[in-house]
């Protein structure tokens, strides 16, 4: 599609220091949204809704905040456009402070950053192209240029066909691509999306987070987004973070996290992403070993390609596959094993312990008779 030329952004020229800077720090670099020991307290709050955020978002990547409910992810995400202000600490965009900015430079800043939201907030009494064309006006885009680049963006979310309804005659996903046009129209460099499929059925979710890796590719921008579905952030996110009462707890490339979760809120996060345990095995499942024959159950998951041979071995006994799978996540491919082990001269502390030589992610499940 033409489209995709005509929307990429200029790059910005950079003065020789600045350079010189990025030339010696890869880091900086590639860092395109910063958080310096970010805190922030609303007012007549006790506890900070965020504190000690130290965090880099690269240039064009996907980037994915996740916690639960109330743990400040929206909070982070507003910082970047200053719906929020920080109480503390620094937000730099493109090695770029924007706690002095003022009103102007705010209006500048915001048109660089795209937001799109969980329930679409579109203006029901304006036509799709209305909507999409609004802050090209608000702008004071003359109308030939408007009229250009709200088809343009029409036709990159799939919506040409559609310029001319309102709102309320659009299915949930076509409200989202408006959304998603409307975004664009001044060549954002971010996008910010919170909970942005929430709303969405699976299937339309998958059809959206197509588009969105489809823009993030071609149009080189940078996205971040705030989902409670962890198979969102498998899907489609480079690198994520972990928020728990204000804090990053974990946070690194998705294969990564999700394949060796070391805190326990992202392991009760990712919980939903676990096979269900056959019905069977649901049924008979106890916490105690019924006799001393008894199977213990153990669920790992593992990275890469390990050497199973090796690790039957190391578990001793009869081991037997009651469940298995393997996601690849970008190119990694992250493997759960249900296994029961019968027989085995070792007891279920020590079994956990054989396993861990494999992986950092086992549990004892239970026992089986
Ligand atoms: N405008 C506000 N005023 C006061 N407290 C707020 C405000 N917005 C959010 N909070 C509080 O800050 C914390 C983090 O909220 P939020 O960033 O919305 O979390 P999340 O998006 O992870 O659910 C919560 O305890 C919430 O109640
Ligand atoms: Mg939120």
């Amino acid at each position: 599609m033409s489209s995709a030329n005509a929307l990429r952004a200029p790059l910005a020229p950079r003065e020789p220091a600045r350079a010189r800077e990025h030339a010696l720090r890869p880091d900086v670099n590639q860092a395109h949204v910063r958080f310096i020991g970010l805190a922030k307290t609303y007012p007549g709050q006790r506890q900070p809704a965020l504190h000690g955020i130290d965090l880099n978002i690269r240039r064009g990547e996907i980037f994915g905040i996740i916690g639960r409910s109330g743990a400040g992810k929206s909070s982070l995400l507003r910082t970047i456009n200053r719906l929020e202000q920080p109480s503390h600490g620094r937000v730099l965009i493109d090695q770029v402070d924007i706690a002095p900015f003022d009103e102007t430079q705010l209006v500048a800043l915001r048109r660089r950053i795209g937001m799109i939201f969980q329930h679409f907030n579109l203006m029901s009494a304006k036509t799709v192209f209305q909507n999409v064309e609004l802050p090209l006006k608000v702008a004071g885009v003359a109308k030939a240029e408007r009229q250009r680049k709200v088809r343009e963006l029409l036709e990159l979310v799939g919506l040409e066909q559609k310029h001319g309804v309102y709102p309320a005659q659009l299915s949930g996903g076509q409200k989202q691509r408006v959304g998603i046009a409307r975004a664009l129209v001044h060549d954002p460099q971010i996008l910010l999306c919170d909970e942005a499929t929430s709303a969405l059925d699976p299937e339309t979710t998958a059809a959206i987070l197509d588009l969105l890796r489809d823009i993030n590719q071609r149009l080189g921008l940078t996205i971040v987004l705030i989902t409670h579905e962890m198979a969102v952030i498998r899907e489609i996110c480079h690198r994520v973070v972990v928020l728990e009462r204000g804090e990053a707890v974990e946070q690194g490339e998705v294969w990564q996290v999700f394949g060796t979760p070391r805190h326990a809120v992202t392991r009760s996060l990712l919980a939903p992403l676990q096979a269900k345990l056959p019905e069977s095995l649901q049924r008979t499942l106890q916490a105690r070993p019924g006799h001393p024959e008894a199977a213990v159950v153990l669920r790992l998951h593992v990275l890469g390609e390990p050497d199973l041979t090796a690790l039957w071995h190391d578990l001793g006994g009869r081991v037997t596959l009651l469940q298995g799978g393997v996601d690849i996540i970008g190119s990694q491919a992250l493997g759960q094993l249900i296994l029961a082990v019968r027989g085995s001269p070792h007891s279920a502390a020590q079994l956990l312990e054989r396993a861990r030589r494999w992986t950092t992610d086992v549990e004892v499940l239970g026992h089986v008779d």
